[in-house]
């Protein structure tokens, strides 16, 4: 196997079965990479098939074991194949990374009442789809780690974004709910709520709105990402369940974004 640039040991997900949804690309991608690269055997899903095989043979040339199922996380019926021919691999799920999403920038007057629920159906619903689907296949039963790729608009409106943030605010919300309805089931449920990432699809597209004057001055790498989930996921979060984890460079915190020191 390749060896990975990581601070994680190399056999930190030995033994685990990971889902990723919007694997395929972007920040899911590297996150199945990262889980890959650390010993997990990964499962992907997105709406295009072709993109999908692509991005398993290049991890396949890296030594991961990864399978992929076309599923838009608005098809029921397409997310409980996915999650069934995973278990069906590998008789295993544990790790369940939520990551897929569809946005664009739009200000409300300009969303028609499809838009909005195109972005709401992805968003929340799709992965209260997801979710349900593999803890009633298997995390009932066995327990797991779920995690949910959010967005810092926990505590802020965001122009331009009123339906993502809608959504991923409906996310963060399900995640607590999930972390304190599931406790006593051993299936620990956290968010990661990601700053400006670049070398990605949505802050290329997002761009014009963004800043890059983080604390760390440095805008945020998908590994960055890929780490928080590896951290959450893994038994040195076991007492780690329904956060939103930040993942902002500190930006969030940053009242005035004018930099002190350089
Ligand atoms: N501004 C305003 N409305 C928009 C829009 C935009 N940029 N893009 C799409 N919409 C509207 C459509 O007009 C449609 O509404 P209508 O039926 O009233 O006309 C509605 O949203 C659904 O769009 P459609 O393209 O039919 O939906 P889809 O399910 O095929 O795809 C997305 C929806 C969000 C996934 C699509 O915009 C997309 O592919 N985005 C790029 C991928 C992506 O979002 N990646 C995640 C990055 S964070």
């Amino acid at each position: 196997m390749e060896q990975c640039m990581s601070e994680f040991r190399v056999d930190l997900m030995a033994g685990k079965v990971a889902l990723v949804t919007g694997g395929g690309t972007g920040i899911g991608k590297v996150i199945a990479r990262q889980l890959g690269l650390h010993g997990a055997r990964v499962a992907i899903c997105s709406r295009k098939l072709e993109v999908l095989e692509a991005t398993a043979a290049e991890l396949a040339s890296e030594g991961i074991e990864c399978i992929v199922f076309q599923a838009d996380i608005r098809d029921i019926e397409a997310v409980e194949r996915a999650v069934a021919g995973t278990l069906e691999r590998w008789g295993a799920l544990d790790i369940l990374v939520n990551n897929a999403a569809g946005n664009f920038p739009a200000r409300i007057e300009d969303l028609s009442y499809n838009a909005f629920k195109t972005v709401a159906d992805i968003v929340l619903q799709g992965t209260f789809n997801v979710t349900k689907a593999v803890f009633t296949a298997i995390m009932k039963e066995r327990g797991g780690a779920v995690i949910n790729i959010t967005a810092p608009f926990e505590h802020m409106g965001v122009s331009w974004q009123a339906h993502a943030a809608a959504a991923k605010s409906g996310v963060i919300s399900f995640t607590r709910s999930a972390a304190a309805e599931w406790a006593g089931l051993g299936i620990r449920v956290n968010g990661i709520a990601p700053g400006e990432i670049g070398q990605t699809e949505g802050v290329d597209r997002l761009a014009d709105t963004l800043t890059s004057e983080t604390q760390v001055r440095r805008v945020g790498s998908p590994e960055d990402i890929a780490n928080a989930v590896l951290f959450l996921a893994s038994d040195a979060a076991a007492y780690i369940s329904g956060v939103n984890l930040y993942v902002d460079g500190g930006s969030g915190v940053d009242m005035l974004k004018v930099p002190v020191y350089e």
